[in-house]
C-alpha cells in the first residue's frame, strides 16, 4: 500500500439550482435525507434508511438574542448537489488511508420579509447523514445565539445508551434505557464528580440508539470549532433539539459572520459494528493543518507515577505555603510527595527496562496544596516550577540516556486563564527538554464562574492549546476535555483525551469501580468520538478503597489486557505500579507486545454494552492484533479469521478468560496459549463474566 502522505478532494457538480429536488441520497442509495419548507417557512428534514424512516420530520434553525430568529419565513431559493469524494492519510488512529465519497445538497434559504440569507448543507454518506448551518456575511458584526434549533425526532422509542448533557463532566457511568425513559437530572450531583452542571433533561453526544428492527444509529456532532459543545435536549418522548452548553448570561454562543457550525452527524447502520466502522465524523473535519507530525511524536506505551497517587500511596503536593503568589519551602515537607526524584528514576528504569517510551509524573510541580477544594484557584498553579526534591533537567537527561522520555503534567484546576498566561513559557520549557507530549487537565467548576468547560469559551481555551502547543512540538492529551470531533485529522497533535469515566474510579469511586459493562457501552458510544486515555492494564484488581473500601476493577485480568486493543488513543499507559508488574511479567508481556498505532481496524464481532472484538493490523509488520471487552454475561465466541493471509501460517499467543474466571469472584484466572492458526480456521475464545481477551498474530514467513 501506498504510505506516501496522500490528500485530495473531489467535487462533482451533478446539478445547480436544482429547483424543487430537495431529496438526498447516499451513494449506495441506502440513506436518504428529505428536505423542505413547510406552510410558515420553516425548514425541515428527514433521513431513511433502507427505505424506512428513522428521523421523521424535524426542524432546523436558529434562536438570536440580537437578531431575529432564524425559523419560520424562509423559502428555499436554490439548491446545488455535489459529490464529495476525499482520500486522505491520518498520522495515527485506527486507519491510516481513509476513504469516503459523500453526496452533498446546499440550500440556500432566504427570509422573505427581510432579506437574511442562510445556507443549510446536508450530506448523505453510505454510513451516515450529517449537516451543518452556513451563516452568510450579516449586518450585525457578530451573532449571539440564544439557542440552535436542529431537532431530531424518532419515529420509535428505540434503546438508548447514554449519559446526561453535563456542561462540566463527561465522567459519568452509561445508563440504558428506552428513549422516552432518559432521565438526566437522575445524574445529577454525583459525589464523585469535583464539577457537575445538569440543568436540562438532555443527553452527551456521542449518544447511541438500536431501533427494534435492529438498525443501530449513533448522533454526534464533527469539527467542534469557536462554538459550544451540543447536547441533545428531549422535547417529547421520543424527540429532541440540540441544546448548547451555557455561559452566565443565559445565550449559548457569539459568533462572527460569516460563520460555519459544527456538523451534527448521525452513523447508521444494521448492526453494531457498523457504528465502529464509521470515519463520518474524520470525513466532516478539515485536512490536517500541521503537516507531518511523525518527526517529532511517535505513538507509544508510558508508565506514570500516578496510580499511586490514586491509591493514596503518595501525594501530589510537597507541603509548600504560598504567599502572594510565590511558593515557599516552610519546611512542612510532609515525605509522603510522589514525584520525587528518586521515585521518578525508579519509574525511568523501569520504563527502561520493560520497553515503555513515556514517565508520566503528575505532582511534580508547585500549586497542588491548594489544587481542589478553593473557590479561587487563580495564579496557584505553576506550570515550570518545580517542587524541591525534582529536578526535571536531571531527570529528563536520565530519561533520554536510557532511550526514555518524560511525560509533562499540566493540572490547571480548572483555571485556565492561568493556564493561558503561562502556555507559551510552558511549552517551550517542553521543546527545550526535548518532551513531546503533555497531559493536562481541567478538574474543579470552571473559573470564571459562568463559564462551563464545554461551552464555546473553553471550546476555544482547548483548541487554541492545542494549536499553541504544535509551535512547541508538543502532543496533548486533554483531561476533562471538551469532547472529540475528529479535530485531530485537522490537528494531528490532539493525540487523545479522557472524556468519560476512566480506570481511575475504580481506584475511589462510590459504586465500587465502574460497571462491568462500561467498556462494551464505551466501545459504542464514547469511543465513536476518538481516542481515549483510558489508562489499561491494572493486573493488581482491588484498590480496598471507596465507600466500603471494597473498591476493584470488575474486570478478569483477560480483559485489562484486550483493553489496549479495543480502546482507541496512540498512547496507552500501563496504568498499574511498577512493583506488582514485577510480579506478573507474563502479562507485562502482552502490555510489552502489543501495538498502538494501526493501518487498519476491524470490527469483528459485537453488541452494544455487550461484548466488542477488534482485530487490527499496525503499521511497522503484518501482525495482527485482537482484543475483547466483555459485559458481565459469559460468551463462547467463534471468530472468523478471514481477514489473515489465505495459505498462510500464523502463530498466535492468546491471553485468555479460564473457564472458571469470573471479574468478582477468580479474576485472575487467565490462560496464555501459544497455537498455529490460518485464515480458514475459526477461533473459539470464551468469554467470562468481565473477561476478555488478547492474541498476537505473527505471520510464519
Ligand atoms: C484527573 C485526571 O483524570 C487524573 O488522571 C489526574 O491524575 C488528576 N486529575 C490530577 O490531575
Ligand atoms: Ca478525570
Amino acid at each position: 500500500m501506498n504510505k506516501l502522505l496522500t490528500y485530495f478532494i473531489f467535487i462533482s457538480l451533478i446539478c445547480s439550482s436544482c429547483g424543487s429536488d430537495h431529496t438526498l441520497s447516499s451513494p449506495n442509495g441506502e440513506l436518504q435525507i428529505s428536505t423542505y419548507t413547510d406552510e410558515n417557512g420553516q425548514l425541515l428534514y428527514s433521513v431513511l434508511f433502507d427505505g424506512k424512516s428513522y428521523i421523521k420530520p424535524s426542524k432546523l434553525g436558529f434562536e438570536f438574542a440580537n437578531a431575529d430568529d432564524m425559523m419560520n419565513g424562509f423559502e428555499i431559493i436554490s439548491s446545488k448537489k455535489e459529490t464529495i469524494i476525499q482520500n486522505y492519510e491520518m498520522q495515527w488512529g485506527l486507519n491510516q488511508f481513509i476513504s469516503s465519497k459523500h453526496n452533498q445538497l446546499s440550500l440556500h434559504l432566504k427570509h422573505i420579509e427581510s432579506g437574511r440569507l442562510i445556507d443549510v448543507i446536508f450530506r448523505a454518506a453510505d454510513d451516515g447523514f450529517a449537516f451543518r448551518y452556513v451563516i452568510p456575511k450579516q449586518k450585525e458584526k457578530e451573532l449571539i445565539v440564544s439557542n440552535e434549533h436542529s431537532e431530531f425526532n424518532f419515529d420509535e422509542d428505540p434503546m438508548s445508551y447514554w449519559i446526561p448533557g453535563d456542561w462540566e463532566i463527561y465522567e459519568h457511568l452509561y445508563n440504558k434505557t428506552r428513549t422516552s425513559e432518559i432521565n438526566a437530572f437522575s445524574k445529577a450531583n454525583h459525589p464523585n464528580l469535583a464539577q457537575t452542571h445538569i440543568v436540562e433533561n438532555s443527553v452527551a453526544t456521542p449518544v447511541t440508539f438500536i431501533f427494534d428492527d435492529g438498525t443501530h444509529l449513533s448522533l454526534h456532532e464533527a469539527a467542534l470549532v469557536n462554538y459550544s459543545g451540543m447536547t441533545l435536549k428531549k422535547t417529547g418522548e421520543t424527540s429532541f433539539v440540540s441544546s448548547l452548553t451555557g455561559r452566565a448570561d443565559g445565550n449559548k454562543a457569539t459568533i462572527p459572520t460569516p460563520f460555519k457550525t459544527p456538523w451534527r452527524m448521525g452513523i447508521i447502520g444494521k448492526k453494531a459494528t457498523d457504528l465502529l466502522s464509521s470515519n463520518l465524523m474524520y470525513d466532516l473535519n478539515e485536512p490536517n493543518e500541521l503537516g507531518d507530525i511523525r518527526d517529532w511524536f511517535t505513538p507509544h506505551k508510558y508508565i506514570g507515577i500516578w496510580w499511586e497517587m490514586h491509591m493514596g500511596k503518595s501525594t501530589w503536593d510537597y507541603g509548600m505555603t504560598q504567599d502572594m503568589g510565590t511558593w515557599t519551602d516552610s519546611g512542612n515537607a510532609h515525605g509522603q510527595h510522589g514525584a520525587t526524584n528518586k521515585n521518578t528514576k525508579k519509574y525511568i528504569d523501569f520504563a527502561a527496562k520493560h520497553g515503555f517510551d513515556g514517565v508520566l509524573v503528575e505532582g511534580w510541580n508547585t500549586g497542588w496544596e491548594y489544587w481542589i477544594g478553593f473557590e479561587d484557584r487563580e495564579g496557584v498553579f505553576d506550570f515550570v516550577t518545580s517542587y524541591p526534591d525534582y529536578d526535571i533537567e536531571m531527570l529528563q537527561e536520565y530519561a533520554k540516556s536510557k532511550g526514555v522520555s518524560l511525560v509533562m503534567h499540566h493540572e490547571t484546576s480548572a483555571a485556565p486563564r492561568t493556564y493561558d498566561k503561562q502556555m507559551d513559557k510552558a511549552y517551550a520549557l517542553m521543546q527545550s527538554l526535548d518532551i513531546h507530549v503533555v497531559k493536562s487537565g481541567y478538574v474543579g467548576p470552571l473559573i470564571p464562574k459562568g463559564e462551563y468547560h464545554h461551552g464555546q469559551w473553553m471550546v476555544n481555551h482547548y483548541n487554541n492549546a492545542v494549536q499553541k502547543a504544535a509551535n512547541y512540538q508538543v502532543a496533548v492529551n486533554t483531561h476533562e476535555p471538551i469532547k472529540g470531533t475528529g479535530l485531530e485529522r485537522t490537528w494531528p497533535n490532539w493525540i487523545t483525551r479522557e472524556g468519560a469515566r476512566g480506570q481511575e474510579f475504580n481506584a475511589w469511586s462510590i459504586e465500587g469501580g465502574n460497571s462491568v459493562d462500561h467498556l462494551a457501552t464505551m466501545a459504542f458510544t464514547r469511543f465513536l468520538s476518538g481516542p481515549m486515555d483510558y489508562t489499561p492494564g491494572l493486573v493488581k484488581l482491588e484498590t480496598k478503597l471507596g465507600p466500603n473500601s471494597d473498591n476493584k476493577a470488575r474486570s478478569t485480568i483477560a480483559q485489562q489486557l484486550g483493553q489496549y486493543v479495543v480502546i482507541p488513543s496512540p498512547i496507552q499507559m500501563a496504568c498499574d505500579l511498577p512493583e506488582n508488574y514485577e510480579q506478573h511479567l507474563d502479562w507485562l508481556q502482552f502490555i510489552k507486545d502489543v501495538a498502538v498505532d494501526w493501518e487498519q481496524s476491524i470490527p469483528l464481532q459485537g453488541e452494544v454494552g455487550d461484548y466488542v472484538v477488534w482485530a487490527k493490523t499496525p503499521k511497522e509488520n503484518e501482525n495482527w492484533y485482537l482484543g475483547a471487552v466483555n459485559d458481565e454475561n459469559p460468551k463462547d465466541l467463534e471468530i472468523d479469521l478471514s481477514f489473515l493471509d489465505k495459505n498462510k501460517s500464523y502463530t498466535m499467543t492468546i491471553y485468555r478468560d479460564s473457564k472458571d474466571a469470573h471479574w468478582n469472584t477468580n479474576p485472575y484466572a487467565i490462560e496464555i496459549e501459544n497455537k498455529i492458526i490460518k485464515q480458514k480456521d475459526t477461533l473459539k475464545v470464551y468469554l467470562a463474566s468481565g473477561g476478555g481477551f488478547g492474541a498476537i498474530i505473527k505471520k510464519i514467513k
